[in-house]
Formats: C-alpha cells, structure tokens, sequence
C-alpha cells in the first residue's frame, strides 16, 4: 500500500506518519508537506531513513508537482492533513487560508481522479460545525449537525469538506472525511494553547488567556485521532463522515491551571487578554458513529495525556527551543542545502 500522507511535517501528521509506519511496516508513506512556518522537518528525523518512508517538499496548490508525484509514486490512498491550522493567523489574514485549504483540496482531488485512487481521506475539524451554547451541556455535535462556521479557518476547511462531498457525488471519488476535536500531544506548535502554556510556564513568561478563559473545548490525544484515520480509511464507508472526539470537555482556563499546577508555577503567571474575534464558546462532539460502526473508542484519558505531553515537551526542549528561535526553518537548508 503506497499512501501520500500531506502536511506531514506538522502536529498530527507527523504523528500519523509515526503510527502508520509502526503499526503498517510493510506500507510506503510518502510525505508531501511545502513546510510552511507550522512545518518542521526536523519533527521527521527519526524517520528519515526508513526505507518505507520518503519527504517531498510540495505545495499542494502546485498541480504539476502533485501529478508528477503521483506519476512517481502510483498512490493508493492520500490522506490529507496540509492546511493552514491557526484561527488567529485566519483572522489576520484568510487569503492563503483560502488557497491551501480550499484550492489545495481541489488539486489532490483532481490527481486522485486522473490518476485512481483508492481512497481520499480529507481531515476536517468539529469547528465546521460552528459552537454550542455553554447553558446546554445536552448538546454535541453529530454528523448531520449543520455546517455553520464562525472564523475564515473554520470557513475554509468547511469550504473543502463540500468540495470533497461533491466530488465524490459528481465524479464517484472514494472519499471519506474525519471531524475531529481539538488534539493535544507531542510535536504541537507552540504558537497553539496547550504548548504555548507549557512553554510560557517553564520560562516564566505570562500566560495568555482569552476573555475569562471559560471556552469549551474536548480534547484529544493526538495518537487517538490518529488511529481513528487508521480505521477510517480501512474499513470506513466511502462517502461518509466519521466525528472524532473523546468527551473530554474542559474549559481554556482549567487546562493553562492544570499546566501550573504540574509544573509547580504559579497561576499570578496567567494574564487575561482581549478575547479573539468571533471566539467559539463550546465544542462538543458525538463519536456515536465511529464507535458503533468502526469500534474506535479514545485510549489516553486527559488526567495521563496531559502529563505525557508535560514531560514531552521538558525532554524535547531542542524541538520547541529551535522553533522559538526560528532555527527550524533554516533546517531543511541545512538537510538538503537547498529552498
Ligand atoms: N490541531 C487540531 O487540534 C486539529 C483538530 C481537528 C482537525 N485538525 C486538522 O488536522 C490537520 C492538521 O492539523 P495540525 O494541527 O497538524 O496542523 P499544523 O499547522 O501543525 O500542520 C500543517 C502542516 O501542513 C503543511 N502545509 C501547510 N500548507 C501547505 C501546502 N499548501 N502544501 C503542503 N503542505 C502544507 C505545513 O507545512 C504543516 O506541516 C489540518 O487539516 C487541521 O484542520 C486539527
């Protein structure tokens, strides 16, 4: 099985490489990933040399890359993670939100039906479905919850996922789509609220937090949305939307108290900033489906990822030290001597 697994450099697609190469050795994964300022092939090293593992630096806007890649490569699956992943960044400037995670879409999807495929999984996100009141903790998002975006990010990825519907309906591409909540785990780009807290804390800077911090969000670790794409694309129904997501609710500003906590700093370190535009107040997810159809149910309780990722983040200072200095991007520079 050859598989073009796209933003693979980033947070969770790097991770789904790792799963994929341990759990499937005898699979060929080919990350294709332009490295924007959220990629980082240094995340890839350990990776690097496996004979079943190859690094394509590639923009999927770029159409005659991503079929010359398919001419080369004869994919059977793409599964793809490239996007531009950051609300606030969209706030500021949705443009290349638009680009990447909608024209970027557009353009695997189309070398997927010159070229046959025999799966294209598209991972979205639970902020598709815009957010839910917090006076009605009865509610969650399921998967015929309508499509009601709130920022440029949301809207762009939203924007996609019709294009993936329609693509399968008029031209009969085998896709599937993922909705997940949002992830925590290891290689997480500090700029995102739990690294940045760690980060922030071990450092004794302030700690942002938006508003009062009383945002919902239901959290998951990354190697658990990782294994439910694992599932998806195997024994998944085309066509369908799978939502993902471990009933892990907890408010913005528990979760920067938790990292304090187990750090032993203080919360005088948390500081309140002007909440962001459009800022969705509660996410919650019904992973009914995925369950009973696929049997996927999440593996790291909260209370355990959250410590795992803790001690990630203090024995991997280099990862996120370079990223803080701006080091990692001259990285691929220095793997290949070239841009
Ligand atoms: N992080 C979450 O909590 C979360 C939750 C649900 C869904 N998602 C979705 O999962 C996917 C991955 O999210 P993430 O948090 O790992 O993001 P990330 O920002 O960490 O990584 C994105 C990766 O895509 C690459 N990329 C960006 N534009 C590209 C382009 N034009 N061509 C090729 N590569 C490009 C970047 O270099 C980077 O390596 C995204 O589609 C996101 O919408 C994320």
């Amino acid at each position: 099985m050859n598989i073009i697994v796209t933003g693979g450099a980033g947070f969770i697609g790097s991770n789904f490489v790792f799963h994929m190469l341990e759990k499937h050795p005898d699979y060929r994964i080919i990350c294709l990933d332009k490295l924007t300022y959220a990629g980082n092939l240094s995340t890839l090293k350990s990776v690097m040399d496996n004979p079943n593992f190859r690094f394509v630096k590639l923009d999927i806007c770029d159409r005659e890359g991503v079929y010359k890649l398919f001419e080369e490569e004869h994919p059977d699956m793409v599964v793809n993670f490239a996007a531009e992943s950051h609300v606030d960044r969209s706030i500021k400037d949705p443009s290349v939100f638009l680009q990447t995670n909608i024209i970027g879409t557009s353009v695997l999807m189309d070398a997927c039906r010159e070229y046959g495929i025999k799966r294209y999984h598209q991972v979205s996100t639970d902020e598709v479905y815009g957010d839910l009141p917090l006076d009605r903790p009865d509610l969650f998002f399921t998967e015929t919850t309508p499509i009601h975006t709130s920022s440029p990010y949301s809207s762009s990825k939203a924007g996609a996922d019709l294009l993936v519907m329609a693509y399968h309906r008029t031209f009969g591409l085998p896709v599937t789509i993922s909705r997940c909540s949002n992830n925590y785990g290891p290689y997480h780009f500090p700029e995102k609220l739990i690294p940045l807290m760690i980060v922030n804390c071990l450092h004794d800077k302030p700690l942002p937090v938006y508003g009062e911090g009383l945002n919902v969000r239901d959290w998951l670790y990354v190697e658990d949305h990782c294994r439910a794409i694992d599932l998806i694309i195997h024994n998944g129904t085309v066509g369908e939307v799978y939502n993902v997501g471990g009933h892990n609710e907890m408010k913005n500003i528990d979760i920067v108290k938790l990292i304090c906590h187990e750090l032993g700093k203080p919360e005088s370190l948390i500081t309140y900033v002007q909440d962001r535009k459009g800022h969705d107040m509660r996410y919650a997810i019904d992973p009914t489906k995925i369950h009973n159809e696929l049997g996927w149910l999440p593996e790291t309780k909260f209370a355990d990822g959250i410590k795992k990722t803790i001690s990630w983040y203090l024995e991997n200072r280099e990862w996120w030290e370079e990223i803080i200095s701006g080091d990692y991007q001259t990285y691929y520079e220095r793997m290949y001597g070239q841009s």
